[in-house]
């Protein structure tokens, strides 16, 4: 088992104080449009992913969204084809169902579109532990192995293209993983499961899995950099009992932000000049920022590489 002073040791002051000011720092904004080019997106049925497709489309980007509910799905394209003229096309996958999202990345690979950005984004807080059809644990499978298997079956396609960007909605929450991964327990047996310990070790995977991703990519032109969106007011934790919900709308969504700041992240990260060629970092919406410590083993990064790989069948 790893231990927390493993990683401890490798906190600096320096770090802490980075983070404190990055907090402050100004949020960078791309004037600039993007006509015809064509974005993916996961999770666009609210909060960040919503804001995020219609600031693309704002810009004349053309958009692919994959969300889990058909009916939200149509509403959210009608009404951005209706608000901006641009297309507006959506395919169904629900990230606890691992063969749903092998089938629409099979598509995906398949068809002859080119995705000048994919935004990672669909993601889950839950405060119980709950198991899918493919015994994971909930948040593990749609924060990070949903990801995960999207990636890698399109990588290949992504260098095709050549200029294809990546970003993930990752979070500064991968933090509470302060222990890192423990991945001879993802059925948390051995280990107390928390909400805020489950959040944090499936964001740390994305980002773990990032140094593989942007091994792979390297000299490609294509890039992956993982961000956080803020702390803004979405659905997010919504399907969680009573008493977190209370404490949500109370506490944390008080002092909230809009998710427009995460869209004009995305937009940024996604488009600006300044972005090019930047890539496998973790950004503060725009600030650049050191990831935890355990977010950047390189030795658990491989070995959850090969995991991930069989997990989602993708041998
Ligand atoms: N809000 C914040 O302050 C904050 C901070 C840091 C990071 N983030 C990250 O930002 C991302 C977006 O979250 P949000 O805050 O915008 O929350 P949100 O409003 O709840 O949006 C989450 C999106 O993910 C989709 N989703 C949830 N479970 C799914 C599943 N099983 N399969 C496919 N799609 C699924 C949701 O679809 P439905 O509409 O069908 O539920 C929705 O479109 C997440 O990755 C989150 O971890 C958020």
């Amino acid at each position: 088992m790893i231990s927390v002073n493993k990683y401890l040791k490798e906190y600096k002051l320096s770090q802490m104080r980075a983070m404190r000011k990055n907090k402050k720092a100004e949020l960078k904004e791309c004037l600039e449009d993007f006509n015809g080019k064509l974005v993916v997106i996961t999770g666009a049925t609210s909060g960040i992913g919503y804001y995020t497709a219609r600031k693309y489309a704002s810009h004349g980007a053309n958009l692919l969204l994959i969300n889990r509910n058909e009916e939200k799905s149509i509403t959210v394209c009608e009404e951005i084809r209706q608000d901006f003229g641009v297309e507006c096309e959506y395919k169904i996958a629900d990230f606890a169902h691992i063969s749903e999202v092998r089938n629409v990345a099979y598509e995906l690979l398949d068809s002859k579109i080119k995705i000048d950005v994919f935004i990672h984004n669909a993601g889950v807080y839950s405060t119980k532990k709950l198991f899918t059809e493919d015994n994971l644990e909930l948040v593990f499978q749609v924060d990070y192995l949903g990801f995960f298997i999207l990636n890698y079956i399109l990588k290949d396609k992504f260098k095709a293209n050549g200029k294809t960007r990546v970003l993930l909605v990752n979070s500064e929450g991968h933090r509470f993983a302060l222990s890192g991964l423990d991945l001879d327990d993802l059925e948390w047996e051995k280990h107390h499961y928390s909400g805020l310990r489950s959040y944090g070790k499936a964001k740390t995977a994305q980002l773990l899995s990032m140094i593989k991703f942007d091994e792979y990519f390297a000299d490609s032109g294509v890039s992956i950099n993982a961000m956080h969106p803020g702390s803004v007011k979405t659905n997010m934790g919504e399907n969680n009992g009573r008493s977190y919900r209370l404490f949500k709308h109370l506490l944390i969504d008080r002092s909230a932000k809009s998710p427009e700041i995460s869209a004009k992240a995305l937009y940024y990260l996604g488009v600006s000049k300044e972005m090019e060629g930047v890539s496998g970092k973790f950004l503060r919406l725009t600030a650049e920022e050191e990831p935890a410590p355990h977010a950047l083993d390189r030795e658990v990064a491989g070995e959850l590489w090969d995991l991930s790989i069989k997990l989602g069948g993708l041998e």
